[in-house]
């Protein structure tokens, strides 16, 4: 009996095992009950197309597969792991995973993969995991993850991105964990982050961020509003304003080895829930003690920074001993107490010398303790005479030093260099020899008229170039040859009365370009051949009356476009032509006397910021904003002649409107502006100018469109229900993105609002 068994077993397996021999790919290793198959270093170019069907693991760690075509897994659709690290795979086509609905986790890293395009990961609407790092991503098309509804972790660590566009996290709605340490990101856009409501973790570390990114701060309060963790380790910021940072729930904040000097004692204060907050290896010698707000605090780690362990630290020593936060680091002066910890001081040894005596120690600490800089060969840092470098952070500066010549001797590996308030008044050729390692150059205020040929050339790694401040009438046009790199450049304030569209045509990098506060009169068609990259250009306060059809049609990814305080009497609609990616438009400030009929059309599907106050606007056309319904998220039409607005029920995007300081006429005409008031709930901040007995009053509080044909189903009485009615709702399952998104989002507030917000910050700072 058992030996008939088994031989039928042994059939049994033998038949088992040769179907599974056909269904194995034959460089592969597959087990049949886990269902996984492997195919690990096996050089192979292509996934394998006879993977079984069944298949719910599948690895090809170190193989050669170039390029991911779409459908590439359409055979094996119920994977719900895939590794693909180290197989050199520099292109992901549209669809690569389509079908792949149940996949759980998959991991892209260590591949040469540079571009996420908007349908690139299409279909994986199960994902949870997904590694991207040590790629060279560059570019994130928004749109990317849209899809990518269940997905917690994102890791983008060790890429070359550099800059986070509007939205392009969006979709992300259960997102836990954002990794985006190890980039080179100086720049993320205000909406960069939006729609992440669900987002506990965020690491920016090892970056290239020198300021605050704008959306942590305070306006953008409900951004990130389930952060606990924001790590910012190594970015170079040397100040860190008042209420920089503004997250309710954060609990650690890492802000060490930064460049900081100095900080606001109110930077955290918006942070009600900060436990742990580390600023060592800093630039900081005094600290103030921080302003209440923190209750929860208890640890502030300054290690690594040149405390100056004197009377003017005694104030944040007695905090800390009675709010009980433990200060972690040593004392860097004076002599006496150089090494002692902070909390091994007390308070009655923190005392100051007579200023004199002070300085002098200061000055005999100095020349005893740091050696003069030649003392260390190993690690010399070349510096021209008359400038400052610091080898550490690569910087080299020659601020304001009124010299007439570029110096020459800069360290090769400087990154920084800094050269703004002097006065050359021009550049040769190959200004800047041997320094092809500069990432940030700044030639602000130096009086230059004119760039020869070439000025920059060997700068390959110039990603932002500073020329603001000027006197630049023209540029040559092959001023900026040789840099490759160029992302950011700024030439604002300078004399320009017409574009120098031929200088751009060497810079295919250029992102974000700046010509604010010149004097440029016309926009001629074609401006940016040869920058078809670009993404922002700002060209607000120049003298534009007329812009060419078309004018900017070649930057088919242009995003932003500001052209406030011009003179155009029209919304240039032809000249948005072509512009399918425009997302912020700002035409504030120009004397645009009527709005016709589609006049955003061109745009419709893409735009989501339209400012179009302070214009002196009279009239729209019913249609002027067609198209725009779906899409739009914030308008601004506060600040114009307006007795009427178009209807606006088709907006159902919107999150911020502002309707102030226009002379509404509060009668049946507004009633479809009523009645959406009503259903909105969002700040309008719409007040009737006529008739005279409502003047004054918010259209929201007028009770006379009741009379109006089609008003009968408002309320009676003004609502403050809608707050209350919003509560029981809570229950309700909505995704929480449309929820939170409309709740905190400021208008700019009428001057007397403003005051009062800004009289209850000042009491609360004390
Ligand atoms: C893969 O290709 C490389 C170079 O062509 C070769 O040296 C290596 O032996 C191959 N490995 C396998 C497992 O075939
Ligand atoms: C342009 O000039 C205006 C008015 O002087 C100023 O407020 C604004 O900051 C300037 N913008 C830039 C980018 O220089």
């Amino acid at each position: 009996m058992p030996s008939l068994w088994l031989s039928a077993l042994g059939l049994w397996l033998v038949c088992v095992s040769s179907v599974l021999s056909a269904k194995c790919p034959k460089q592969c290793v597959c087990d049949q009950i886990q269902l996984t198959v492997a195919c690990v270093n096996k050089n192979l170019t292509e996934v394998p197309p006879t993977i079984d069907e069944i298949t719910v693991k599948l690895d090809l760690r170190s193989n050669d597969i170039q390029e991911l075509p779409t459908g590439a897994f359409r055979h094996s659709p119920y994977l719900t792991h895939l590794s693909l690290q180290r197989c050199n795979i520099r292109r992901v086509r549209e669809g690569a995973f389509r079908g792949l609905g149940r996949l759980v986790l998959l991991n892209l890293a260590n591949n040469n993969i540079e571009i996420l395009y908007q349908e690139s990961l299409d279909g994986l609407s199960s994902l949870k995991q997904l590694m991207l790092d040590r790629n060279r991503l560059e570019e994130i098309q928004p749109g990317a993850f849209s899809q990518l509804g269940f997905l917690n972790l994102l890791s983008l660590t060790h890429n070359q991105l550099v800059y986070m566009p509007n939205m392009v996290f969006q979709g992300l709605q259960n997102i836990k964990l954002l990794r985006l340490s190890h980039n080179s990101l100086n720049y993320l856009d205000t909406e960069a982050f939006a729609g992440l409501v669900t987002l506990t973790r965020l690491t920016l570390d090892n970056n290239e961020l020198q300021f605050f990114p704008m959306i942590i701060l305070t306006s953008f309060f409900c951004r990130l509003p389930e952060v606990t963790r924001l790590e910012m380790s190594h970015n170079p910021m040397t100040y860190l304003g008042e209420e920089a940072i503004a997250m309710p729930k954060l609990t650690h904040l890492f802000l060490d080895h930064m460049s900081l000097q100095d900080m606001s004692n109110s930077a955290v204060s918006k942070c009600p829930s900060l436990v742990h907050l580390d600023l060592s290896h800093n630039q900081l010698r005094v600290i103030q003690p921080f302003s209440p707000g923190t209750p929860s605090l208890a640890r502030v780690n300054l290690a690594g920074n040149p405390v100056y362990c004197n009377c003017y630290l005694r104030p944040l020593r007695e905090w800390a001993i009675s709010s009980k936060v433990k200060l972690l680091g040593t004392c860097g002066g004076p002599a006496h107490l150089s090494g002692e910890t902070i909390e091994g001081v007390y308070p009655s040894e923190l005392r100051c010398q007579s200023h004199e005596a002070m300085l002098r120690a200061e000055y005999e600490e100095a020349t005893r303790n740091t050696p003069p800089p030649t003392a260390e060969p190993e690690n010399k840092f070349k510096c021209p005479a008359n400038c400052v470098c610091q080898a550490e952070m690569h910087h080299s500066s020659c601020e304001n030093r009124g010299l007439t010549k570029i110096p020459k001797g800069f360290d090769p590996t400087t990154r920084l260099l800094d050269l703004r308030g002097n006065h050359f008044h021009y550049l040769p050729s190959g200004s800047f020899p041997g320094v092809g390692q500069v990432v940030s150059l700044h030639l602000q205020r130096c009086k230059i008229v004119d760039i020869e040929e070439e000025a920059f050339s060997g700068m390959k790694g110039l990603v932002y170039l500073y020329l603001s401040e000027n006197d630049l009438a023209s540029i040559s046009p092959g001023a900026f040859k040789g840099l490759p790199q160029l992302t950011y450049l700024y030439l604002e304030k300078n004399k320009f009365t017409v574009f120098p569209k031929a200088a751009f045509r060497l810079v295919p990098s250029l992102l974000a370009l700046h010509l604010e506060n010149n004097s440029i009169s016309r926009l001629e068609p074609d401006l940016l051949t040869g920058v078809e990259n670009l993404r922002s250009l700002y060209l607000t306060g120049n003298s534009i009356k007329h812009m060419a059809p078309r004018a900017l049609e070649q930057a088919t990814n242009l995003d932003t476009l500001h052209l406030g305080g011009n003179k155009l009497k029209d919304v240039p609609t032809e000249a948005l032509r072509g512009l399918g990616s425009l997302r912020d438009l700002r035409l504030t400030g120009n004397p645009i006397l009527w709005v016709g009929p589609n006049a955003f059309k061109p745009v419709e599907r893409s735009l989501k910021e339209l400012y179009l106050n302070k214009m002196g606007l009279e009239r729209m056309s019913p249609d002027s904003l067609a198209g725009l319904g779906p899409g739009l998220r914030s308008f601004f039409l506060e600040g114009n002649l307006l007795e009427e607005v178009p209807d606006l029920r088709s907006f159902r995007s919107l999150e911020v409107i502002n309707l102030a300081d226009n002379p509404l006429m509060c009668d049946c005409p507004l009633l479809p502006l009523r009645i959406w008031i009503e259903k909105v709930n969002l700040k309008v901040r719409a007040t009737c100018a006529n008739p005279p007995e409502v003047k004054g009053r918010r259209v929201k509080d007028v009770h006379t469109f009741r009379a109006c044909p089609g008003g009968e189903s408002l309320p009676s009485r003004p609502t403050t229900t809608l707050q209350l009615s919003r509560t029981p709702k809570a229950t309700k399952p909505k995704p929480p993105h449309l929820n939170r998104k409309r709740q905190v989002k400021m208008v700019k507030a009428k001057p007397k609002t403003n005051h009062k917000n800004q009289n209850s910050k000042s009491t609360k700072r004390r």
